[in-house]
């Protein structure tokens, strides 16, 4: 599993949480974090890097964590996995799939960073789902990089949010698509801000999901007897991973190791 740095943790807590047996390895690509708003075709090379490392190091299956790396670039990420024999579960379809399925009045608003908005994933995604949705796509460039900075519960973020969630309340959605890593962490916030009968739908649980019917279909999911280990490779400074990354996985991270990639 990989991510643009820590924020993709909340998907691999779902993932521990849904599949205790099998073994995780997650990758973090720190040192160039945030993803939202750099160059795609550098990020595109990242992406054939990280997937490359994970799957020489014997990978059975690679998701993709990130929603920024997913829209950009899954289609690099899965012609590496194509030479392995390996599947790719990324975190955009899963989420569509999801928000189509629940939204009552068809209108579904995507919470997400610049890269992520500009590249239409999310609407195809959408728009493939066969109904007939109204899509209010609103770009936060500073949601995530705020949320990491280690504030993301004081006032200014509220105001942040609050600024983000108004075009989302004029178009009336009913089910929110938080279309990256970070946001659940502000879940509370948003809800306050849109309102109880709004439905958030996050990437964690629905990866975790489409994951598990993968090693299924597959024949590749571990009989339940106990738990896997989860370790980690970060590209930026170890101690930093850790500090930033339990509070986003929120439960003792283990073995990081710091690794270089050339791109
Ligand atoms: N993991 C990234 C995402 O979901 C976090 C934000 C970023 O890297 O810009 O888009």
């Amino acid at each position: 599993m990989f991510d643009s740095g820590v924020g993709g943790l909340t998907v691999l807590h779902e993932c521990l949480v849904s599949l205790p047996e099998e073994d995780f390895v997650y990758l973090g690509d720190t040192a160039l974090f945030p993803y939202g708003d750099k160059d795609t075709a550098w990020l595109r090379e990242r992406i054939g890097a990280i997937s490359a490392l994970l799957l020489e190091g014997g990978a059975k299956l690679l998701v993709i964590a990130c929603n920024t790396a997913t829209s950009i670039g899954d289609d690099v990420a899965r012609e590496v996995a194509a030479e392995h024999g390996v599947e790719v579960v990324p975190v955009v379809e899963p989420q569509a799939e999801i928000a189509a399925a629940i939204t009552d009045n068809g209108r579904i608003g995507v919470l997400a960073t610049p890269n992520t908005v500009e590249s239409g994933a999310y609407r195809r995604a959408l728009e493939a789902q066969g109904r007939a949705l109204e899509v209010t796509e609103v770009e936060a460039p500073d949601l995530a990089p705020f949320i990491q900075q280690g504030s993301p519960f004081d006032e200014s973020t509220m105001e942040m949010a609050r600024s983000y969630c108004a075009p989302l309340k004029r178009a009336k959605v009913d089910t929110l698509i938080l279309g990256c890593t970070h946001y659940p962490l502000v879940a509370p916030m948003l809800q306050r801000i849109l309102g109880r009968d709004i439905r958030l739908v996050s990437g964690g649980h629905a990866v975790a999901a489409a994951v598990q019917r993968s090693l299924e279909r597959r024949g590749l999911a571990r009989e339940a007897d106990g738990e896997g280990d989860y370790r980690f490779l970060c590209t930026g400074e170890v101690d930093s991973f850790r500090d930033l990354g339990t509070r986003f996985l929120q439960m003792p991270l283990g073995e990081i190791e710091q690794v270089a990639l050339h791109t």
